[in-house]
Order: C-alpha cells, then structure tokens, then sequence
C-alpha cells in the first residue's frame, strides 16, 4: 500500500483512533457544521448496487462542503464493460477527484486499487471480503448504546460465511478485550475460517450453533441471506431462505436491555412489528453511517489525521 490514506480493513484501525473518531462523529451528530471538504472532489465508484452506503457517502462529502461525481453500477456503465481493469479505471480516476468511494464485488478489489491509486481509497465492501465503515457505523451504534466497546456479548445470526459487515465488525470489537461472539448459522453459511483462525489465535471467546439464544446477550446483529452470491445454486439457497426470522415475539426474549441490529437491507428476518420495539435500533444505525462518514471524510483529508498511523 502507497502511503495514502487508504480505508481498507477494519484490522487498521487502534481501538483509541475509533473511539476518537467515534467523538468527531458525535459532533457531526449534533451538529457541527465544519466545511473541511471545501474545494474537493470525491467520487462514487460502485460496482454493486447499494442505497445506504454510497448515498451516505455523497451526502457526507456534501454536507462537508465537498462536490461528488458518481457511477451508480459501474459494471455495467464505465469502461469495466469494454475490459478495462480496476487499476487503470482508478489510476485514470485518481487523476480527476481528491478520494475514491469504491464499492466492488471482488474480495480484495479496494487492496488492489489502493497499490496503484494517486489518492485515497474508501472501500465501501469487497466481494465477501471486508465493508469496514460498515463495521464503524455498527461500533458507533453499539458504542452510543453501552458507553463502552469491550466486555460484550455479539450474537451474529444469518448469512456469517458471505457477510462482509459481519466480518469487518468481527476484526473491530476484537480489538477490545473481553468480547464474546455467538455465531448462529446453517451449517453452510457459516463464518469462514479465516475470522475463526483469527479469534483462536487472539484467544478471543467465540461459540457457533445453528440456534439463536436468548439469554445473556447484549448484541443481536441479524443479516440477510445474500441471494446474489449464491450463483446458479437456488436448491441451495432455498434450503436456508427464511432460516432465521426475528419477529416480536422472539425480539421480547431478549434481554429488555440489549439491541436488535442489521446493516440492511433487510428482506424477511426481521418482520414490520419489530419496527417498534425497544431493541430495534436498525434505523437509528443507517443513520449513524452520515455521521460516521463524515468523521472518516474529515480525518482523510486532515492536515494532522489521528485515525492513520504514519
Ligand atoms: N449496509 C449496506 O452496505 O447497505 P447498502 O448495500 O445499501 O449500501
């Protein structure tokens, strides 16, 4: 990687630069009306369909005072259709904005961009690989809720083997100690090896079952089976479509005090009535994600950034 200030991973972040970033967002929350975007340019360069991210993106650059120009399905309208490669669309990019959002569908795509890109790189999800501000937004919900990151317990439920979100916000709350993750699962989507070897490495406390739990947990993060990585396989698919469905009654067995999450969109796992019920927090998170991209946009282009280590 150059020595720009590249969002890759959730991995390359210290646990005190999230929580300092996690402060500049709270502003942004209340308020704060900086503008230190003021004469740059970002582009939105999306590979993959998406709602939340890419226009909270453009949202944040603007409210920073910034311009955005964009490509909402670059697969099919930039130059990627005529073979074009993803370094030279970025290195051509790079020459025209100040930093890139790119969200593609190959594991490893923004690592790749990063090595050959003249301006920063935002990776907003690779493949099944990583979404990191994902992961930031999720930790700012969390954060906001319990005042604190460590001594947790995180029930993940659902689609964990093509879950990018889940794994970035995996990598994150290992940072912090204390953390116990509950992994539910069909058997063949469950967490890739790649999380497990890691939290066995770190000695970090994990258990996987087939079985939602209700009792002692402070996180409940459901996720939608992801259709499209499913290929050709429908027989599959519909083996485990419909698997894990929150509605009230089940929401009320968790602990009064603990949360209900999703990056969204959702399709069938959590039902309407949720909507309403105290731990539902899914809505509150979408919009924590202006925030927290705009304390991630501002430390990008800071002239003293605390969030990348030199
Ligand atoms: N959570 C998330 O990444 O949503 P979008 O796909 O709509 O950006």
């Amino acid at each position: 990687m150059n020595n720009q200030r590249h969002i890759i991973e959730s991995q390359q972040f210290s646990p005190e630069s999230i929580i300092r970033l996690f402060k500049l967002a709270l502003k942004y929350e209340q308020g704060e009306k900086l503008k230190p975007l003021e004469e740059k340019i970002v582009a939105t360069l999306f590979y993959e369909p998406s709602t939340r991210t890419r226009l909270s993106f453009e949202s944040a650059v603007l409210r920073l005072g910034g311009k955005v120009i964009s490509t909402e399905n670059a697969k099919e309208f930039s130059s990627a259709s005529k073979g074009e490669t993803i370094e030279d669309t970025i290195r051509v990019i790079g020459g025209y904005v100040d930093a890139i959002v790119l969200r593609h569908y190959e594991v490893g795509a923004a690592k790749r961009a990063s090595l050959v890109s003249p301006v920063p790189i935002i990776n907003a999800g690779d493949g099944v690989g990583q979404h990191p501000t994902q992961a930031l937004l999720d930790a700012y919900t969390i954060y906001k809720r319990f005042g604190r990151l460590d001594n947790l317990t995180i029930q993940f439920i659902g689609d964990l083997a093509n879950g990018r979100t889940v794994r970035s916000l995996v990598y994150l709350l290992s940072k912090f100690p204390n953390n116990r993750f509950i992994f539910v699962s069909p058997k063949i989507l469950r967490m890739r090896d790649d999380i497990l070897e890691y939290l066995v490495k770190h000695r970090i406390d994990f258990v996987e079952t087939e079985e939602i739990q209700t009792a002692g947990v402070n996180v409940n993060y459901i996720t939608r089976i992801q259709k499209e990585r499913f290929g050709d396989n429908m027989e599959a698919f519909h083996t485990v479509f419909g698997k894990y469905v929150i509605d009230n009654e089940l929401a009320d067995k968790f602990p009064v005090t603990s949360i209900i999450m999703h990056p969204l969109p959702r399709v069938n796992e959590i039902t309407v009535d949720v909507d309403n019920n105290q731990r539902a927090v899914y809505f509150q998170q979408a919009k924590n994600g202006l925030y927290v991209r705009m304390a991630l946009l501002e430390q990008v282009f800071a002239s003293k950034p605390f969030l990348f280590s030199t």
